[in-house]
């Protein structure tokens, strides 16, 4: 596979050595281009090409449920992955004395959607990560008798830890509660099928490891859970025969798509939609590979200067993150690899590494280059 050649669609590599995959991307130049043209159109043709706006809407649709192996109409476009979450939330019918379990520590786009139903009697209860793992034995703990919803990250966004989902699917099955995933961290760089996993719910905003902007993504409602949740807002989008707009009547879409309550992000939708498009051409079993050859020689490099990994190595729990605690002051190995554009993460005291595909092993030296710099300075 020619990585190498995709090089030149990331310009951000003129100017830094971006690691930071798992915070915000620098999106391929033909994201860029998407955006471009479509802004052409808007203000040289406007309404006139709504048809043609729709119909990619509908592509990029398809693009995302072959991502995560659903069917286009359990996809609804979102602006990012709390609004994924919240919508879920918001829509269950909740009774008073329900819980839900989240994993802690969590990236805070997976708590407080959560947290907002304790006003309606809902409890959140937490278990707890052991250097970011957990397993079906410490869920078990926590379990009481009124859980419906288990929520988890598929990767923690901290070490980096990428849970079984097929297990914890099981376990829900099994004890018949619902399955939420939040998977921006893995969407793009970790293959994923939902039915599989036996997943209910799943969101992720495009801006991190699909390599699109800021400001959309999309919510996967699986068709056998889509009964249970009942759109909190909606809209003239949200009906069927929605150009109808003279009739007045409330046949709700009977899909994921009576939770799009109105006018489309077109514009982060035609972004996703290249970008989901270069990811499908290079293959995220492929991506995974690449990206996990090059964290294996982040790893190696660590271990050989005995830095504190913090990311669970055991092959089954890999993602895209490498993170560590460094030997020497955190902060101050982040503002020296910052100035000398190296874009990497700091986490409380870890510093976190996220590569994609396009990086090359020439990154991977100038990373402990610079590392080398600076802690003979210190
Ligand atoms: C696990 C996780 N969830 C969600 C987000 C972002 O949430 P949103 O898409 O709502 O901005 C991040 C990172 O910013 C994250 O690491």
């Amino acid at each position: 596979m020619d990585f190498e050649g995709y090089r030149s669609q990331f310009p951000i590599t003129n100017t830094y050595t971006f690691m930071n995959h798992a915070a915000i991307s620098a999106p391929p130049v033909i994201v860029a281009r998407a955006v471009q043209e479509l802004l052409h159109e808007f203000t040289h043709s406007g309404i006139s090409c709504y048809p043609k706006w729709m119909k990619r809407v509908e592509e990029v649709r398809g693009l995302a449920s072959q991502l995560i192996k659903a069917s286009p109409e359990e996809i609804a476009f979102t602006g990012n992955t709390s609004e994924g979450l919240s919508t879920v939330a918001a829509g269950l019918q909740w009774k008073n004395g329900d819980s839900i379990l989240v994993p802690r520590p969590e990236f805070p786009a997976n708590v407080y959607p959560w947290m907002n139903l304790e006003r309606r009697g809902v409890k959140v209860h937490f278990f707890d990560r052991e250097d970011g793992r957990f397993d079906i034995g410490k869920i078990e703990q926590v379990l009481v008798p009124g859980t419906r919803l288990i929520s988890v990250s598929s990767v923690d966004f901290a070490t980096g830890y990428h849970c079984d989902l097929e297990a914890l699917g099981d376990y829900c099955r099994r004890k018949d509660l619902l399955l939420c995933v939040d998977a921006i961290q893995s969407l793009g760089v970790v293959p994923m099928d939902v039915k599989r996993c036996g997943i209910h719910f799943l969101a992720a905003g495009g801006h991190k490891w699909l390599l699109s902007t800021m400001g959309c993504g999309f919510l996967y409602i699986s068709g056998e859970a889509d009964g249970l949740l009942h759109p909190s807002r909606v809209g003239w989008k949200s009906v069927v025969e929605e150009e109808d707009f003279f009739r007045v009547h409330f046949d709700l879409k009977p899909d994921a798509l009576r939770f799009e309550s109105g006018s489309m992000n077109v514009a982060g939708i035609y972004a996703l939609g290249a970008a989901m498009d270069l990811i499908m051409e290079v293959g995220v079993e492929n991506i995974f590979r690449r990206i996990t050859a090059l964290n294996d020689a982040l790893i190696r490099g660590l271990q050989d200067r005995n830095e504190r990994i913090i990311t669970p190595l055991d092959p089954g729990e890999r993602s895209g993150i490498v993170s560590f605690v460094p030997s020497s002051d955190p902060k101050a190995l982040y503002d020296y690899l910052s100035q000398e554009h190296m874009a990497v993460s700091l986490r409380n005291d870890m510093i976190r590494l996220s590569p994609h595909f396009y990086n090359n092993m020439d990154d991977i030296h100038r990373f402990f280059e610079v590392l080398d710099r600076f802690q003979e300075q210190n």
